[in-house]
Formats: structure tokens, sequence, C-alpha cells
């Protein structure tokens, strides 16, 4: 299963394509996370990252497109994928089906999750990570342990940068001018499959699993 994971800021890609990960035994190629990797260990890459994604801009599309194309030559990837966060402007999309070429491979689907504004904004502010492994957390939606640590390791929360209404405000205006578009663009390729993300959580995955299924 090669597919994409097309939502705005807070739409529960990460959340999704965690579950998918499992459910279908194929890698998930987070470029938001791997870019936050590389602001972590501060490499050149990511020491330029981190202005635009701390201000809610969009990464060059030459950077995001160099890590992704060397992301998809692993083994790894042999037997599908679940991309979140890529392609996010039309350039990116071009890029991936070049690259998805020279690999020989096709995209099976493209998920588009919908999910109101309002539900966008109060999926961010409550949103928090493990900072060991990872794990996402929501205070309301998704609660961690009684005192407030993860419940998979027992690992310190955390707030990203970029969850600030400032920045997620950005972050919602830059979607719908350079990312909203590709949904018409994959609807065109015959690929687009919508489904409904202001579900619960194991709801959504398993309208996303069906919509896979009979897609
Ligand atoms: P990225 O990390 O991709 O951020 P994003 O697209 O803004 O999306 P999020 O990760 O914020 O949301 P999500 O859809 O994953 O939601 P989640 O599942 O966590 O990118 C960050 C930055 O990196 C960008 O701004 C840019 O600077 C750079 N970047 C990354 N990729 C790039 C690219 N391709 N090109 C250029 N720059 C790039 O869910 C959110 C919360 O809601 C969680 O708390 C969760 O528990 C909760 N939740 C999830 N589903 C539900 C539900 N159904 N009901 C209730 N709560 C829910
Ligand atoms: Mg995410
Ligand atoms: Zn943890």
């Amino acid at each position: 299963m090669k597919i994409i994971l097309l939502g705005a800021p807070g739409a529960g890609k990460g959340t999704q394509a965690a579950m998918l990960t499992e459910w279908f035994d194929i890698p998930q190629i987070s470029t938001g996370d791997m870019l936050r990797t590389a602001v972590q260990e501060q490499s050149p890459m990511g020491i330029k990252a981190k202005e635009y994604m701390n201000s809610g801009e969009l990464v060059p599309d030459a950077v995001v497109v160099g890590i992704v194309r060397e992301r998809l030559q692993l083994d790894d990837c042999q037997q599908g994928f679940i991309l979140d966060g890529f392609p996010r402007t039309q350039p990116q999309a071009d890029a991936l089906k070049l690259v998805l070429a020279e690999l020989d491979k096709q995209l099976d689907s493209v998920v588009s999750l919908q999910v109101d504004t309002e539900a966008l904004i109060e999926r961010l502010t409550g949103r928090r990570t493990c900072a060991d492994c990872g794990k996402g957390y929501h205070l309301k939606y998704e609660p961690p342990a009684q005192d407030g640590s993860c419940r998979s390791c027992g690992g310190r929360l955390t707030q990203r940068e970029d969850d600030s209404e400032d920045t997620i405000r950005n972050r919602m205006q830059i979607y719908q001018q350079l990312t909203a578009p590709l949904e018409n663009y994959y609807r065109s390729e015959g690929l687009l499959v919508v489904v409904d993300g202001m579900k619960e959580i194991p709801i959504v995955h398993q309208e996303i699993v069906s919509a896979l299924q009979s897609h």
C-alpha cells in the first residue's frame, strides 16, 4: 500500500499514520518528524529548517524533496509507505511523481482527512508529545497518564513550538493557499479518497482502512 495522508495541521495525519503503520506493516514517512529530528540534532539542515518551522512557514521544496527521495529508496519502503505531511505544494507533488517513476512505484491512494477549523485549533492547542518515544496525546481526546506522563513509556510530555496560536493561524493559511489545491490535483489523477476526520480516532482509522480497501 503506497499512500499519502493529506490534511490541514491537526487533521490527524500523524495519529492515523501511526495506526496505519501497524495495520499494514509499512513505514510512516513524516517530513515534519524528520525535520524536527534534524532541528534537535542541530544538523546543518536542521539549523536552516528551524526558523521556517517555528514561524509556521514551509521549508523550501528542494530540502524536503531531497529528504523524501532518500527515504523512499530504503528497503523498508519496498512493500509500501505512508507519506504524512508530504507533498505540500504542487512542485513537491510533481517531484514525487518523478521520484516514484524512477523507482518504478505507483501511488495507490491519497487520503484527505476533513476536519473543521475550530476542531483543528482545539486539537493543536491540546496536543502533547512524549519526549522519549514520540507518542502523540491530546489533553482531552487522548489523555496521558494521571500524573501527566506517557502511558507507553512514562516519558515527559512536551508541546510543539509551532503549536502557539499565532503560528497555528499561519500554518492554516499556508495550508489553504499551497496544500489544499493538491486535493483537486489528486482527484484529477483518480487517486483521491475523502474521509471524515471529525469522528473519534478509532472510527476514523476504520473508515480509512475500508476506504483504502474498496478504492
Ligand atoms: P508537520 O509536522 O507535518 O505539521 P502539520 O502538517 O502542521 O500537521 P500536524 O503534525 O500539526 O497535525 P497532524 O495532522 O499530524 O495531527 P495529529 O495526528 O498530531 O509539519 C510541521 C512543519 O514542518 C511545517 O509547518 C513546515 O515548516 C515543515 N514541513 C513539514 N513537511 C513539510 C513539507 N512537505 N514541505 C515543507 N515544509 C514542511 O493530531 C493533532 C492532535 O489532535 C493530537 O493531539 C491528537 O491526539 C488529536 N487527534 C487526532 N485525531 C483526532 C480525532 N479524530 N479526534 C480528536 N482528537 C484527535
Ligand atoms: Mg503530524
Ligand atoms: Zn513515551
